[in-house]
């Protein structure tokens, strides 16, 4: 899929059917995390992908903003180092890139952020020095997408010209 389209098109879905996706396309997007570049090209990110029935029902019992995650296919928690000011910036590329290559095959997916921290980190035994950043559920999406109805502000909200301020005629 061309790079704008995908963009286009993409949606965070949060309602998936029971299709399962491939190991390969599983492994197109860790390869597309592997690839992401980081600040410095620290690399501090680490990736747990959860597949197992049980522990996709923990990621949403353990969520506070994510429940709709217990029908993924699959999901990968994005842990980043905070010891790195930009391990944010590394984490929105990083995801991003998964998504919109999981999409490139048909695979939706969501995001959520909001966790219950304590069970979280028991759970998934995620070392004291890593966030929880954002968790990503993937599977087939239950409706079909055609990428209309984004709720996004204009391009004349959103960027000026020059200076900010100034109305952007493009
Ligand atoms: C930083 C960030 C945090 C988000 N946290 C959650 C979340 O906790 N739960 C959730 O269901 N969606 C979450 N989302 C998804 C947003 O609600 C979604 O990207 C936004 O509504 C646009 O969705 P759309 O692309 O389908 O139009 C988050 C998105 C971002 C970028």
């Amino acid at each position: 899929m061309d790079t704008f389209e995908s963009i286009r098109t993409k949606l965070d879905i949060r309602e998936f059917s029971s299709g399962d996706v491939s190991q390969e396309i599983k492994l197109k997007v860790l390869e597309a995390a592997r690839l992401t570049g980081t600040g410095l090209n620290t690399q501090h990110w680490r990736f747990v992908v959860a597949e197992d029935k049980e522990n996709i029902k923990k990621l949403a019992d353990d969520s506070t903003s994510g429940g709709w995650v217990v029908n993924c296919n699959f999901a990968i928690i994005i842990l980043t180092n905070p010891k790195y000011d930009f391990h944010m910036i590394d984490a929105g590329r990083v995801l991003q890139n998964m998504q919109l290559t999981a999409w490139n095959y048909g695979v939706a997916s969501g995001i959520f952020t909001g966790i219950k921290e304590d069970k979280f980190r028991k759970d998934f035994e995620i070392p004291p020095e890593l966030n929880v950043t954002a968790i990503i559920g993937f599977g087939y999406p239950l409706r079909k997408l055609t990428g209309g109805g984004k709720n996004r502000l204009s391009l004349r909200e959103l960027v000026f010209n020059e200076k900010y301020g100034n109305l952007n005629t493009a």
